[in-house]
């Protein structure tokens, strides 16, 4: 069964309308979960000056409802969707909502030379090196993002090395091509807190990286119904910001 969810952000200088088809399917990718309507608000609510002329990518974005929002109101320079290379519906849904709302995918692979901003939906499976990201990186035909968003993607602590690993390999990417006194790149993120004993603390040392929580209350990301969703309900959500250690 499928269906739409409208999602209605909105302040005093503005709104935004969107449209995400769902499927009531089991698969983690077919609908909206509770962080990613936080993650949209915190993009909603920075959209004059977060991801200004930023190359932007988000991880398994499923639905996709932060790259809708950034795609629409965030004046990227470049925004790629991923999902789980294995899991092709959910790299078709990121088309899906990228259709519903008037969001135009660049059809060539590796390219973004021609339009500007460059929209593209690739298959990016956490914990291995693609093969699309990897070559066109390497040949600078795919920027390495300069602000990577993630919404409930540690949703399994078995997950939680796979996505760190991946994300600290995008970030040393990019800190090995940017000057002295250009913006260090950082992954933001959302994740809902299922059980309180597990954490990734350990796991950022590791991968060289370290935190900050941001706080939900300055962005308007602490209500009940963010943009008129029902979301994220009851739920906890905490957000983060994440980043390589100097
Ligand atoms: C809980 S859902 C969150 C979806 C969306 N970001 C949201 O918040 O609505 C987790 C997402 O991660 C993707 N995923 C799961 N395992 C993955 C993996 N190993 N590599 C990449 N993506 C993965 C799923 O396909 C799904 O879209």
């Amino acid at each position: 069964m499928e269906s739409d969810r409208i999602f209605q952000f909105q302040d005093e200088k503005g709104n935004l309308v969107v449209n995400i088809p769902e499927k009531a399917e089991a698969a983690y990718g077919m609908y909206t979960w509770p962080c990613a309507v936080v993650l949209a608000q915190y993009i909603w609510h920075k959209r004059k000056h977060l991801l200004i002329n930023k190359h932007v990518l988000e991880l398994g974005a499923g639905t996709a409802l932060p790259s809708v929002v950034a795609a629409k109101a965030g004046n990227v320079a470049s925004l790629t969707l991923a999902d789980d290379t294995h899991q092709p519906r959910s790299i078709e849904n990121c088309r899906i909502s990228c259709a519903a709302n008037s969001i135009d995918v660049c059809g060539l692979k590796l390219n973004f030379v021609d339009r500007k901003p460059c929209i593209k939906v690739e298959g990016l499976r956490w914990g291995e090196v693609n093969p699309t990201f990897f070559y066109g990186q390497l040949k600078g035909l795919l920027p390495y993002p300069d602000v990577i968003l993630g919404s409930d993607c540690f949703f399994d602590e078995n997950i939680y090395e796979k996505i760190l690993f991946t994300v600290s390999h995008l970030l040393e990417g990019k800190m090995s091509k940017i000057g002295p006194h250009e913006d260090k790149p950082y992954f933001l993120c959302t994740y809902q807190v299922r059980n309180a004993n597990s954490s990734i603390g350990d796991l950022l040392h590791l991968w060289n990286l370290n935190c900050a929580e941001i706080d939900l209350h300055s962005f308007g990301g602490d209500g009940h119904d963010i943009a008129s969703s029902g979301m994220p309900g009851n739920h906890e959500i905490r957000m983060l910001k994440i980043s390589l250690k100097d």
